[in-house]
């Protein structure tokens, strides 16, 4: 890596060393000296703010102003005065003359940042200041002339924004002329658990607690975790956990309560990465230990819930009481469904689906079945408990499939899909 690399991500905090990050921060160090316009592109939370900061810092006109304007924030009927000024008098409230940034910017750099959401009659005179440096206040006819490098950023898809007509295609390829990609984090697998330790690190300073640690479970993870916020994700993620959690050893059960399962598997199982094949035995692992857990928390309840029933007595106990106990004994159906996709390790994993009641209405003889129902070996196919399932949902409502597919907490569709799959046709 070169020198004036490094510098820069000391300078500004970055952290991380992925390829595709190294790339765009040279490059903005490449083009900072030149008066190009550059196009940040990258999803939310990826640091896309380093960049204009990057270039206007190392170039010529870094004594002079930086401004930054939220063009998303910006109310509609004010952002053209905002970014061009106004005459006194243009509109009712202008009791004076005023500069917009594009003259006091003058000779600096202007950092567009959401620029996909300028409006369209702002889009018009934006081309023209940055095709002629020309430009004129509200309300004015007056021409004037200003100096500024222009930096935008968009986490929206701009292609989409030009073919929907809400961006002008002559105005993108004029910001575009350098175009910047900042990538998310989830594809920068080795820079999480540096920019955890970073965070961790900072927020141990703020909050004078000792740093949280991640075990190696626990890191791994993370690793595969998709980050839909991205950096600003992970850091808040740490920062809360810095605060609430009492245990500075984070593990892996602590961290899935804070990113949930769902969020997390399909990266596991849809990501095209050469990774994929070597890490998978250790992920299955993970899931395999998630499951358990989960399994052991519901035996758990189980058997409170079974000496609940020795201790009062089924009869006694309240209709509130017995529907409680009847869910515990009764999957969400969401889960099963879930679950279905994990089928491909079930076999020699001994997942065990928990045993169905599945009537609300049952009452104390059902209960007293749990026992009997728990010790009977059961099939460990999660497919099969989930077609007896809808077998019995469907037998239950005589066939009235909406009513079935609302006893089971899915929807009709995928009652149907099921029926399907399963030939449970007639
Ligand atoms: N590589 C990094 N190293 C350290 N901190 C980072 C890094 N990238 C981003 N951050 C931090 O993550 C947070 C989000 O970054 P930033 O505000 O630049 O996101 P953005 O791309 O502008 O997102 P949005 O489109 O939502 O505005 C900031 O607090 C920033 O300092
Ligand atoms: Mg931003």
């Amino acid at each position: 890596m070169s020198n004036e690399l490094q510098n820069i991500k000391n300078r500004f905090g970055i952290i991380g060393n992925f390829p595709a990050l190294n790339r765009a921060l040279e490059k903005a160090i490449q083009v900072a000296p030149t008066d190009i316009s550059v196009l940040v592109i990258g999803e939310s939370g990826v640091g896309k703010e380093f960049i204009p900061k990057i270039i206007h810092s190392e170039s010529k006109r870094k004594h002079q102003p930086y401004i930054v304007v939220n063009c998303g924030a910006i109310p509609e009927g004010t952002i053209d005065s905002e970014l061009f000024g106004h005459e006194k008098g243009a509109f009712t409230g202008a009791t004076a003359t005023r500069k917009g940034y594009f003259e006091v910017a003058d000779g600096g750099t202007i950092f567009l940042d959401e620029v996909g959401e300028l409006p369209l009659q702002t889009q018009v005179r934006l081309l023209r200041v940055l095709e002629s440096g020309e430009f004129m206040k509200v309300g004015s006819s007056q021409v004037q002339k200003t100096n500024v490098r222009i930096v935008a950023a968009t986490n929206v898809n701009m292609m989409k924004a030009i073919h929907d007509g809400r961006f002008r295609e002559d105005l993108y390829y004029r910001l575009n002329t350098v175009q910047i990609d900042m990538p998310p984090l989830r594809e920068r697998k080795g820079d999480i658990h540096l920019l955890f330790r970073k965070f961790a690190i900072d927020f141990a300073e703020k909050y004078r607690m000792p740093e949280l640690e991640l075990d190696p479970g626990a890191v791994h993870y993370i690793e595969n975790y998709t980050f839909p916020g991205n950096i600003r994700q992970l850091r808040n993620l740490v920062e809360q956990m810095t605060v609430v959690e009492r245990n500075r050893n984070i593990t892996i059960e602590k961290l899935a309560e804070y990113i949930p399962m769902e969020t997390h598997l399909p990266m596991v199982v849809n990501t095209p990465n050469a990774q994929k094949q070597t890490d998978f035995g250790s992920e299955r692992e993970i899931m395999y230990k998630i499951l358990f857990d989960m399994r052991s928390d519901i035996n758990d309840l189980k058997s409170l819930t079974s000496e609940l029933i020795k201790n009062r007595g089924a009869a006694d106990l309240s209709n509130h009481e017995k529907n409680l106990i009847n869910r515990i004994y009764t999957p969400e159906p969401q889960q099963a469904v879930n679950s279905g996709s994990l089928l491909y390790f079930e076999d020699n994993n001994k997942v065990q689906t928990p045993t169905i009641i599945s009537n609300p209405e049952d009452t104390y003889e059902d209960i007293e079945d749990i026992e009997v129902e728990e010790n009977r070996p059961e099939s460990l196919s999660l497919q099969n408990n989930e077609k007896d399932l809808i077998i019995k949902a469907l037998e239950k409502h005589k066939g009235r499939r909406n009513k079935a597919a609302d006893e089971l907490g899915i929807s009709q569709r995928t009652l149907y899909r099921k029926i399907k799959q399963y030939n449970l046709e007639e």
